[in-house]
């Protein structure tokens, strides 16, 4: 039986996540781990046990750790790409500092270790179309930089100490649940916001620009499906090219569209989004994933409108 910490179970991923997990291996045996001034509430706070767990501090984790008897770390810990830029030594605590001590921790006690990294962690000379799985990746962003640094790292960290570190290259990520903060993908989210509340949407990013996005009920499956699968299988490990779809502004507003004619949407670019949306690949291959571990998605862009739709509208009234 898996005995699982998540840490960051508040965030955008980590909240899903965590609920996840519980579904699938008992209320009790993952724990919800976060730092004081983002505390979990209703549901993700009353269906198991929570403690206050600060990446940065590596005697918290190992208390964590030690205290709930944990084998299993999903270290979702970070700033996104664009608030990032405005805090790169922050970013690189959290990122790159805090991995350090997941990693110091698991080694000790002897947990698997996922900690994601993005399609930030490619740039605007890797190649943009069918992205392959080994390539160039030289970001130019600190988000990009910490996410190279965390494949290296916790590679390094199989190879030497055989801590079982595993991960995917997230996509953009849609959810209804808890909202992103400071990415650059956020646009695909706010846009179902402002369609269901009836506003009109204002685009940052440029109508042409593709970006690899993927809904959250795909995100937390591959993840899982990651950590749960056969180690001999796997010839990578950090981190997985995984993809579902891909979409640039005019496709997701014709997508709303097709449900709300009515919908509106003007352009209004924000400079530092799109020169991170233009260094990010169009679409990644994803065939190592689909081979080594089975990866496969269930939605589209179309099955994720619906959904996003009747979900946001139960929500939102
Ligand atoms: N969603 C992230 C961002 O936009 C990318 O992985 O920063």
């Amino acid at each position: 039986m898996k005995r699982i910490l998540v840490i960051g179970a508040t965030g955008q991923i980590g909240s899903e996540l965590t609920m996840e997990l519980r579904k699938r291996y008992g209320n009790g045996n993952v724990v919800a781990g976060y730092i004081t001034g983002a505390e979990p509430k209703g549901e993700l706070k009353e269906s198991g046990p929570s403690t206050v767990v600060d990446v940065t501090s590596g005697e918290m984790i190992a208390a964590a750790v030690k205290e709930y008897e944990i084998d299993t770390i999903y270290n979702l810990a970070a700033l996104l790409s664009v608030v990032a830029e405005s805090k790169p030594r922050l970013a690189w605590k959290i990122g790159i500092d805090g991995l350090w001590n997941v990693l110091e921790v698991a080694r000790e006690c002897g947990c698997a270790v996922f900690t994601p990294s993005s399609i930030g962690s490619f740039g605007k000379d890797t190649p943009h179309v069918d992205t392959p799985q080994d390539t160039l990746q030289r970001p130019s962003t600190m988000y990009g930089i910490t996410k190279v640094t965390t494949e290296l790292l916790s590679d390094y960290y199989f190879s030497k100490y055989g801590v079982d570190t595993r991960a995917v290259r997230f996509p953009g990520i849609i959810s209804n649940v808890t909202p992103p903060g400071g990415g650059t993908t956020d646009y695909a989210v706010d846009i179902y916001y402002a369609a269901v509340k009836g506003e009109k949407f204002v685009c940052p990013i440029k109508p042409g620009t593709l970006m690899d996005m993927m809904y959250m009920p795909d995100a937390l499956n591959a993840a899982i499906m990651l950590m749960e699968a056969n180690p001999e299988k796997l010839l990578h490990r950090n981190a997985f090219n995984i993809a579902s779809m891909s979409f640039d502004p005019e496709m997701i507003y014709q997508a709303i569209r097709k449900y709300m004619p009515g919908f509106e949407m003007v352009y209004d670019i924000d400079p530092l989004k799109q020169r991170i949306a233009d260094s990010w690949p169009d679409r990644m291959d994803d065939t190592c994933a689909r081979e080594e571990w089975g990866w496969k998605p269930k939605y589209d862009l179309d099955a994720m409108t619906v959904d996003m739709l009747e979900k946001l509208r139960l929500r939102l009234g």
